[in-house]
């Protein structure tokens, strides 16, 4: 069992955590309930992982939580999904106040429905001067759309002969003013990325667990800063 002091002892914390949720279903079909079962049992685990991310430090975790790629899911699903994303922004607001979390979105809400992209806007109006972890909720977020949008965002204000940079691609991503990613997580044993936080991630550390979503605790998420503690990063040089 890892503890917080163990953790901080033991080298740099990240600033920046992202975080593929993956293995909600498999889990769900493990216990032989329904898939949108282990999708709830997913959203249980977040406010505890916030909790033990604030305890060590850590700036800003930011969660795949629909990517654009989702919408190939069975609809039934996809409306449990917007289903328990009211509940999540609704019912745990006030305590996300109380712990000074500021919430932020990356991706597109145009496509989702009214009532789920009204709780999610409120949530981040509501928390917006909020200067504790700042917990990126990433829904209907592709990293690919991401840069592409971001590039046009920029061609709206290229003065001619101006060329693109990478200073001004960051400008314009959904992640502007977050500090770099250090450590991008994904649960459940697959290895990819999957079209997330694409250009955030070019000198992140990975660390890949068999873990299920709804079973990652604190311990294990200080196991997998245990492991980002272990890597030497070089970032290019030697
Ligand atoms: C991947 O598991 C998970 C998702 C596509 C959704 C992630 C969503 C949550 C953790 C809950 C969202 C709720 C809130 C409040 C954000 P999977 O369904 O692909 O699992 P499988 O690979 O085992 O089938």
């Amino acid at each position: 069992m890892k503890k917080k002091e163990d953790i901080l002892k033991n080298g740099p914390i990240p600033a920046h955590v992202g975080i593929i949720m993956d293995g909600n279903g498999r889990w769900a079909e493990k216990k032989g309930l329904p898939r949108k079962e282990g999708h709830q049992a997913g959203a249980e685990v977040i406010e505890p992982l916030l909790d033990s991310a604030m305890k060590i430090g850590v700036k800003a975790v930011s969660l795949y939580a629909f990517s654009v790629e989702n919408w190939s899911r069975p609809v039934s699903e996809i409306r449990g999904l917007w289903s328990l994303l009211e509940y999540f922004f609704s019912e745990k607001l006030e305590l996300i106040k109380s712990k000074k979390i500021r919430i932020i979105h990356s991706g597109s809400l145009s496509k989702l429905p009214p009532k789920t992209k009204n709780v999610i806007l409120k949530s981040i109006e509501e928390t917006k001067n909020n200067k504790g972890i700042i917990l990126n909720f990433c829904i209907n977020y592709g990293g690919r759309q991401e840069i592409v949008r971001s590039v046009n965002e920029w061609i709206k204000v290229r003065k001619p002969n101006e060329m693109i940079t990478e200073k001004k691609i960051g400008q314009y991503l959904y992640t502007r003013g977050l500090p770099e990613l250090d450590l991008m997580i994904r649960t459940s044993g697959e290895c990819r990325i999957s079209n997330f936080l694409l250009w955030q991630c070019a000198y992140a550390e990975f660390v890949f667990t068999d873990t299920l979503w709804p079973d990652f605790d604190e311990d294990s998420f200080y196991k997998a800063i245990g492991e980002f503690q272990k890597r030497e990063r070089r970032f290019g040089g030697i």
